[in-house]
């Protein structure tokens, strides 16, 4: 599935394998049974990474990390690692590179020796990729197989019916097909819980709105995207979140975006319920109209137009 995601990303170098060969050990004591020779040297580097950070645990801060970090290195070297990578690793990274590697600031350092780079692709180019994460944000959890491309497609079909420009309805596309992406940091044990989630269940759930934000705010020139997706979950009337903003602080694409957002969810099946009827979802909209928490000439437009 992984390898099949990331073949259809415009990566400028070969990743061929790279992501299906990234659990061979060096010894051909893998899953493919394929020796490092045998496996692409991406695969091999991830593969690295991976077993590095699930064995040095990077995201504890710890005195002396280096000397484990080595020591693991060196007692791998031949077996789960190939004996050049592990070489070519401490010619690479010194001491000071590997604590560094666990600080709160460890997206500024690890730029510091990989810098950020500025790609600009066609229109068709980006709504390719954002299929391919459509596709690995829906795939999460069953119930929302269909979530994030049901979302960006009736997006863009609200942007045509309101006569907005190419640029406008690939951007409206673009946030709804990425308006759930912060849930990849949140727990399927919380994402799929049949009854309902506690105080803090439910503090962690709305964490994925302010992630969505923090991570759609990154690309350059997304500042609508970034906003329109992160206020999915705005309310009119201030009680929604992740930054609990007012009717006059929401504006016209973000109040779609929630209402596409809320429209999307009624007509699916979760753990809780079967998918609605439109004319279902309709009525259940119409009553959070007059709770104040949602546009009802958005509401009327979508009853017309789905
Ligand atoms: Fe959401
Ligand atoms: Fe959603």
């Amino acid at each position: 599935m992984g390898e099949r995601n990331i073949s259809k990303l415009p990566f400028s170098s070969n990743i061929k394998n790279a992501v299906l060969y990234h659990h061979e050990n060096a010894d051909g004591s893998g899953p493919f049974g394929k020796a490092a020779s045998e496996t692409p040297l991406y695969a091999q580097l991830i593969h690295f990474g991976d077993i590095l950070d699930v064995n040095c645990n990077f995201g504890a801060q710890e005195t002396d990390k280096y000397v484990k970090v080595f020591k693991f290195i060196d007692d791998n070297a031949g077996t789960i690692f190939d004996d050049k990578l592990c070489t070519l690793f401490k010619s690479l990274f010194d001491k000071n590179m590997i604590e560094d590697l666990q600080k709160k600031d460890l997206i500024v350092n690890l730029e510091k020796v990989v810098p950020k780079e500025y790609v600009e692709y066609s229109k068709d180019k980006i709504i390719e990729i954002m299929n391919v994460f459509a596709r690995i944000i829906d795939y999460k959890s069953k119930f929302t197989k269909n979530h994030s491309i049901g979302v960006a497609q009736k997006a863009l079909l609200m942007g045509e019916f309101y006569g907005y420009d190419d640029d406008k309805c690939c951007q409206l596309y673009i946030a709804g097909i990425l308006h759930d992406i912060g849930k990849m940091a949140i727990k399927n044990e919380i994402l799929e819980k049949p009854g309902s989630l506690t105080d803090d269940e439910f503090t962690i759930m709305k964490n994925h709105a302010l992630f969505t934000y923090n991570i759609l705010s990154e690309i350059n020139g997304s500042k609508n995207i970034a906003s329109w997706a992160a206020s999915h979950h705005e309310k009119l009337d201030g009680t929604g979140y992740p930054f609990g903003k007012k009717a006059e602080e929401l504006d016209h694409e973000d109040r779609l975006l929630a209402c596409i957002d809320i429209y999307q969810a009624l007509s699916e099946e979760r753990p809780y319920k079967k998918g609605f009827t439109h004319e279902k979802c309709i009525e259940i909209m119409k009553d959070m109209v007059k709770s104040g928490f949602v546009d009802g000439q958005i509401v009327e437009d979508i009853e017309e137009v789905f």
